[in-house]
C-alpha cells in the first residue's frame, strides 16, 4: 500500500563563486540555502495530475502518462518532471500536487532546482519508490530544464539543491562530479543577496548563446571541454571567444583560490575574488545587465568587501560580502548554508 500523501522540500541555492564553469567541466562552490519551495502531493484516482502553483494562484492539469511539451514556466517544469520520471522507469500516477515556495523567480537563486528537486523527491515517495542515487536525480532534473522548458544549463544548481549542508559549501568538480565539502565559517563576517529588480529566465536570455560559444571554442581548439583548455587558448581564439574562454579558465582558478581563503579564514581575499569574479562574468562573460552594475555599485558604496551577479546572469540578485562592522542595505538577505532537499513528513 503506497503513501496517500507527502511533502518534500527543495532548497534553492547560492554560489559563492564558480559561475557558467559547470556546463565547461569545471569547478563551482555553491551552498544550499534556507529558503526553497514546497511540494505536498496527494495520490489521486484517474491518472490526472493535477498541480496549483499556490504563489501564482495559478493551476495546470494533465495525464501523468503522457504529460505535454508545450507549455513553458512552472508548468513545463510539473510536465518536465513527471515525463522525466516515466522515463528513467518509475512509477507516477493521479496526484494533486501543492506548490509554494519563496526563492524570488528568476532572481539567480535556482527556484528551478528547488522546485524540479522538490517535485521529483515527493513523487517518488507517493509511488513509494527509492529516491536513488542523488546524482542520478540530479541528471534526471537537468533534463527536466534542458529538454522540456529550454534552457542549456549545467549541473550546479540540482547538485547544490540535492547534496547542500548546513554551514558548508560544495566545491563542485563538473568533470566528474565529485564534491568536497568546504566549512563556510566567516568569523563574523556575512553574505547577504540583494535583487537588483530585473527578472531573468535562462530559456529566453542570453544564456544559451554563452553556451553555444563554449562549444564554438572548444571546436575551434579541438578539446572536448574548456576544462582541457591550456592557460593560453584565448590567444588562439577570435573575439569574443577568446574573453569568454578567459572568463572560464581564470573563474576555475578562483574557485580554488576561494577554497584555500575559506580554510586560512582570509574572508578579506576572498572579498576580493568576489570582486574578481564580477569583472570578468562583466567584461569577458558580459552577462551583466545596468541594473545589476547598479547594485553592485549600491553593495559596494555600503561597505561590501565584494559583490557580484550570481546565477546564470542577465539580471537576478548580486551576492555581497560584509564585514564586521559593516551593514547590508534594508533590501539585502541574509543567506548561509542550510541542508538539502527532502521530504518532510510522510
Ligand atoms: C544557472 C544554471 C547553472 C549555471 C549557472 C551559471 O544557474 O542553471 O547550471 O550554469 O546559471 O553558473
Amino acid at each position: 500500500m503506497g503513501l496517500t500523501t507527502v511533502t518534500a522540500f527543495g532548497p534553492g541555492r547560492v554560489n559563492l563563486l564558480g559561475e557558467h564553469t559547470d556546463y565547461n567541466d569545471g569547478l563551482c562552490l555553491p551552498f544550499a540555502i534556507e529558503r526553497g519551495v514546497t511540494v505536498r502531493a496527494e495520490a489521486l484516482d484517474g491518472g490526472r495530475i493535477r498541480a496549483e502553483a499556490a504563489d501564482l494562484d495559478e493551476h495546470d492539469d494533465f495525464a501523468a502518462d503522457d504529460p505535454p511539451r508545450d507549455e513553458e514556466g512552472w508548468r513545463a517544469f510539473v510536465r518536465g518532471t513527471v515525463g522525466e520520471l516515466r522515463a528513467a522507469g518509475h512509477t507516477v500516477g493521479g496526484a494533486r500536487l501543492h506548490i509554494a515556495g519563496d526563492v524570488p523567480r528568476g532572481s539567480g537563486l535556482s527556484s528551478s532546482a528547488a522546485l524540479s528537486t522538490a517535485l521529483a523527491l515527493a513523487l517518488l515517495a507517493l509511488a513509494s519508490e527509492d529516491e536513488g542515487d542523488r546524482r542520478d536525480l540530479a541528471r534526471l532534473c537537468s533534463r527536466v530544464e534542458n529538454d522540456w522548458v529550454g534552457a542549456q544549463t549545467g549541473l550546479l544548481d540540482q547538485l547544490a539543491a540535492l547534496f547542500g549542508r548546513a554551514g558548508q559549501a560544495l566545491r563542485l568538480d563538473c568533470r566528474d562530479l565529485s564534491i568536497d565539502f568546504v566549512p563556510l565559517e566567516l568569523h563574523g563576517w556575512r553574505l547577504a543577496v540583494a535583487p537588483s529588480g530585473h527578472v531573468h529566465t535562462h530559456a529566453g536570455s542570453g544564456y544559451n548563446d554563452r553556451r553555444a560559444e563554449c562549444r564554438a571554442a572548444c571546436e575551434a581548439l579541438g578539446i572536448a571541454s574548456l576544462r582541457d583548455a591550456g592557460p593560453d587558448a584565448p590567444d588562439a581564439l577570435p573575439a569574443p571567444l577568446d574573453r569568454r574562454v578567459r572568463h572560464v579558465l581564470t573563474e576555475n582558478a578562483r574557485v580554488d583560490a576561494a577554497v584555500q581563503a575559506l580554510h586560512a579564514g582570509d574572508l578579506a581575499a576572498l572579498g576580493e575574488l568576489i570582486d574578481a569574479s564580477h569583472a570578468s562574468l562583466r567584461d569577458d562573460y558580459e552577462v551583466s545587465v545596468d541594473a545589476v552594475e547598479r547594485t553592485v555599485a549600491r553593495l559596494k558604496d555600503a561597505g561590501a568587501a565584494g559583490a557580484r551577479i550570481v546565477g546564470g546572469g542577465f539580471g537576478g540578485s548580486v551576492l555581497a560580502l560584509f564585514g564586521p562592522g559593516t551593514q547590508p542595505p534594508a533590501d539585502a538577505t541574509l543567506v548561509q548554508p542550510a541542508g538539502c532537499a527532502r521530504l518532510l513528513d510522510y
